[in-house]
């Protein structure tokens, strides 16, 4: 879906003809403190807010909405918002609190004018991600969509405003990629989008089909995509600057299993649930991409997402198989359901060896032990580069996408050793445990040296419930960090350069 439009007025609040109008509250010692706007608003509909806070013994604790109702004209309910300390991650979270309170498909709103521009665009973000929605029902939904939000702004907004909608339009992309059901979803069909993606916002797309793929040698691609009638891909999407380019070249690599059955190393049933977001990092990457001209980012940017099914048809990889990657190293594929770091391998030795990236990034729904560890609010991060750890980390903060630090733990490196190949492509040895951290190891054995990054979301890309601006299902995890940093590179500002 697209995000709810939003229209700014300069019309003061009191004055809207919107069914539902909301207005900000800010948490005080004695009363609640009402704004300029607020009591306007009690004015002009005849009602007294503080009375209505007092009665629901309101504390305006961020996310809190205290609903009342007003009998005049086309209003019928005015929404109290809690502003909590007023940070951005308050602020967002009141916006989220706000859009699932609106039940309404048009909604009047001033909540968080007075917020400097960083916490507007938290809030409004946070207004926008919690209004998506996503499925394949045929009857009306019983709450309708939001679909239109007036912001009557008291001061200068459109900084922030655009790079709320711009934000929030690549999250529900990345949402809806990974929402969308595998029988929809297949690598060529994650290709096609990728290349609508581009054509909507001036990146070019080149997709190598399988015959590519085995004409170039990504083993690793072809491998894992054997065992299904859809064949693999590799999208790779190119983004160039307007003006002359300036700082790094980043090249962003995205794990795109559109469906993950596990292979012949078949996952258990419940396990298997839901695996068509295992290419929710590829679809975080086509979003991002896509939203980098409107971001006016200043760097070259890459986007790779190598797209496969793991399926285990007839023509599967096999335990014990041996397979060749891009640029000649050889993997023993011990499991077939550790398929992630195969199609990734490829995908990093590709990019180290053909584009010459000065920054390497890649994100993976890679491994349950991440999620298990760090639980579902965090991404694992891992980068021997306390530079790009700190910005990374900085950029999620601020972004409201938070990762943690993992160690790259030296000690475990020769578990991946294989007597008959390069590497084995999972632990060989049952006394090292930390499946995150022996994954993002094997992944680093094919990025040469390079200032490499890599963040294992499995634990955030989905969530079991809405929570704040996270709706259920899809999260679209590591777009809006990643957007973030790359807004921040080039400008002679970071350490990126
Ligand atoms: N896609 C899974 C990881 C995953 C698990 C993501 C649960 C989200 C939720 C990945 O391909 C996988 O199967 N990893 C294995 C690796 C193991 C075989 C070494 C895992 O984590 O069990
Ligand atoms: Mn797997
Ligand atoms: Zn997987």
């Amino acid at each position: 879906m697209t995000p709810p439009r939003l229209v700014v007025s300069d019309r003061p609040l009191a004055a809207s003809d919107a069914e539902v109008i909301a207005v900000g509250i800010r948490p005080s010692e004695g009363p609640l403190l009402l704004t300029d706007s607020a009591r306007a608003v009690e004015a002009a509909f005849g009602v007294s807010l503080s009375e209505r806070l007092g009665r629901a013994k309101a504390t305006a604790a961020a996310g809190e909405v205290v609903e009342l109702p007003i009998a005049q004209g086309p209003t019928s309910r005015a929404l109290l918002v809690g502003l909590g300390d007023g940070s951005p991650r308050a602020l967002r979270r009141a916006g989220a609190a706000l859009a699932r309170k609106a039940g309404t498909d048009r909604l009047a709103t001033d909540t968080a004018m007075g917020a400097d521009a960083d916490g507007v665009r938290a809030h409004l973000e946070g207004l926008l991600l919690a209004a998506y929605r996503f499925d394949r029902k045929t009857s009306p939904p019983e709450r309708p969509a939001l679909e239109h939000i007036d912001l009557h702004a008291t001061g200068p907004v459109d900084g922030p405003l655009a790079a709320a909608v711009r934000t929030a339009a690549a999250v529900h992309t990345a949402r809806d990629l990974a929402n969308t059901p595998s029988n929809e979803k297949d690598p060529a069909w994650l290709a096609a989008q990728a290349r609508a993606v581009g054509r909507r916002s001036g990146v070019s797309v080149r997709v190598r089909d399988e015959r590519q793929l085995a004409a170039e040698g990504f083993g690793g691609i072809l491998g894992v995509g054997a065992g299904s009638s859809r064949p693999p891909r590799l999208i790779e999407m190119t983004y160039r600057p307007a003006a002359k380019a300036t700082g790094p070249h980043v090249v962003l690599v995205g794990k795109g299993i559109t469906f993950d059955s596990g292979g012949l190393s078949l996952k258990p049933r419940e396990a298997m649930v839901p695996m068509k977001t295992d290419m929710a990092a590829g679809g975080a990457v086509i979003a991002v991409m896509g939203a980098l001209r409107d971001a006016g980012v200043r760097v070259r940017v890459t986007g790779l997402v190598p797209a496969a099914e793991n399926l285990p048809g007839a023509s599967a990889l096999r335990p014990g198989d041996v397979i060749t990657h891009y640029g000649g190293r050889t993997v023993e594929v011990f499991n077939t359901d550790a398929e992630g770091r195969l199609v990734l391998a490829d995908a990093l030795a590709y990019a180290d060896q053909c584009l010459e990236p000065d920054l390497l990034i890649d994100l993976a729904t890679l491994t349950g032990a991440a999620s298990m560890g760090l639980g579902r609010r965090h991404g694992a991060l891992y980068t021997s580069d306390d530079d790009l750890a700190d910005d990374l980390t900085a950029a999620g903060e601020a972004a409201g996408e938070r990762l943690w630090r993992m160690p790259l733990v030296e000690d475990y490196r020769p578990c991946l050793d294989s007597s008959v190949a390069d590497l084995a492509n999972i632990s060989r040895d049952p006394t090292v445990k930390g499946g995150s951290i022996v994954a993002a190891l094997f992944l680093r054995e094919f990025v040469g040296g390079r200032r490499w990054a890599h963040l294992d979301i499995a634990g955030p890309a989905r969530a079991e419930r809405p929570e704040h601006e996270v709706t259920k299902g899809a999260t679209g995890f590591g777009t809006r960090l990643l957007l973030r940093w790359l807004e921040g590179l080039g400008a002679g500002v970071t350490r990126g350069a």
